[in-house]
């Protein structure tokens, strides 16, 4: 199988970049992330890029008048790095068709609930509020929603009576950094199909 290059649109700590690194680095994944682009000038995922001698880049939305005029920079940085798979980490634009149609089925991003409970901003807290009794993490491919598309992987993780929103974040997070590597190493590999909503997971399904 080739190896991936990949491109990181990140806009705070980073810390599901850092997992990615780390298993390529550990020979989990065959990738490389070629750019890692950032809506904040002051994330720390661009840190991280350039610790490791990434390409990171800060483009700043306020500059363009036109959502769509800054998604086009976002993808001719893409392109010029020679991306093929957009990982979505801690991202917080909902892409518009300039990006998707770019990167048709070719973005994933990874959602601190289990999809579709608890879509969009402070999903931890969403759950904690709700009162369920599990709560967990998503993979999912991007389409023109709200943390809509196709879904890849999830972990479900246990609420504790005495969660907080920090305790319960902590506990998902530590679920993302494993199935974000998976559901990439997934796509690495071709096993991933879409079928309407649906996703098959091909090596899993076919020894079934
Ligand atoms: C994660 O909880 C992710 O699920 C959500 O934003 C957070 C990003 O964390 N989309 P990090 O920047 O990867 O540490």
């Amino acid at each position: 199988m080739p190896e991936l290059t990949i491109g990181v649109l990140a806009s705070g700590r980073g810390s599901n970049l850092q997992s990615i690194l780390d298993a390529i680095g550990e020979g989990r994944l065959e990738a490389r992330v070629a750019v890692v682009i950032s809506d904040n000038r002051e994330a720390m995922a661009l840190e991280r890029a350039r610790s490791r001698g990434i390409p990171a880049f800060f483009v700043d939305y306020k500059a363009y008048p036109a959502k769509a005029d800054y998604e086009r920079v976002v993808v001719r940085l893409l392109n010029k790095y020679g991306v093929e798979l957009v990982c979505l980490a801690g991202y917080m634009r909902i892409a518009t068709p300039v990006l998707l149609d770019a990167f048709p089925n070719r973005i994933l991003n990874i959602h601190p609930s289990l999809l579709p409970s608890f879509p969009g901003l402070h999903a931890q807290r969403q759950a904690l509020d709700y009162g369920v009794r599990y709560s967990g993490c998503t993979v999912h491919f991007v389409d023109q929603g709200v943390d809509s598309g196709p879904i890849i992987l999830q972990a479900v993780v246990p609420v504790l009576k005495d969660d907080t929103e920090e305790t319960l974040s902590a506990r998902i997070l530590a679920e993302e950094h494993k199935i974000y590597v998976e559901a990439i190493r997934l796509y690495q590999r071709g096993c991933l199909e879409i079928e309407g909503r649906r996703v098959r997971i091909k090596d899993i399904d076919e020894n079934k």
